[in-house]
């Protein structure tokens, strides 16, 4: 048995030298070495323009992607918020606002972030500012809405955060910055 496995591994070690160092040297499993799958940047005939590669079909939409539906004037037909805010959701719409938002808007949302205070980007409202209590018109849908498609000098966000991280950002934003005034009056 010795005997065997020693001169196996000398066998495997002579055929892993042969041939130089521009050998790839010998091919003991040929249909992983010469897989007869396209590759994915490979030329294809099967298809028109000649690639492997292929857009998804138009209309398609990432799972979990699914655009927020707008009314004829852009804003956002969905206002509350459809997923359920535990206290993990709580605490990852806090993080998410403060590593994401409060380079502007501040960590209270005081408009006095670095990228305001030094680096001269356009103040933002503050979110303790009285119009931001009509909740009729500054849901958590349209701070969503806001995030998704940016507003104004702010751009959009959704490239930074998931649909549903932009919800537990929005609760955060509308519960926890924005009503903030409300409780001292
Ligand atoms: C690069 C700086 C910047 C970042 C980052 C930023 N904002 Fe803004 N935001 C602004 C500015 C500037 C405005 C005011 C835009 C205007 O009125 O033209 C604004 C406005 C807003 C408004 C008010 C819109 C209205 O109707 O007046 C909300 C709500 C808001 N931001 C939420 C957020 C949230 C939530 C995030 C994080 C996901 C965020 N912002 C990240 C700069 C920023």
């Amino acid at each position: 048995m010795k005997k065997l496995l020693i001169s196996l591994v000398a066998i495997f070690t002579l055929m892993s030298c042969s041939g130089g160092r521009n050998s790839t040297g010998y091919s003991i499993i040929n249909d992983m070495m010469y897989a007869e799958t396209y590759e994915a940047h490979s030329e294809n005939n099967h298809y028109e323009n000649g690639q492997t590669n292929q857009l998804a079909m138009e209309g398609t939409i990432a799972r979990g992607f699914m655009p927020h539906p707008l009314d004829s004037e852009g804003q956002p037909q969905v206002l509350s918020n459809p997923h359920e805010m535990n206290a993990y959701a709580w605490e990852r719409g806090e993080r998410l606002y403060k590593s994401t938002c409060a380079a502007c808007h501040g960590d209270k949302g005081k408009a006095d972030g670095l990228v305001v205070k030094d680096g001269g980007f356009p103040k933002p409202p503050k979110f303790s500012a009285r119009k931001w209590k009509k909740v009729e018109k500054y849901s958590v849908g349209y701070v969503y809405n806001v995030i998704t498609y940016g507003y104004g000098n702010m751009p959009s966000h959704a490239q930074q955060l998931y649909p549903i991280d932009r919800w537990h950002v929005a609760e955060y934003v509308r519960e926890k910055l924005m009503k903030k005034r409300k409780k001292k009056n």
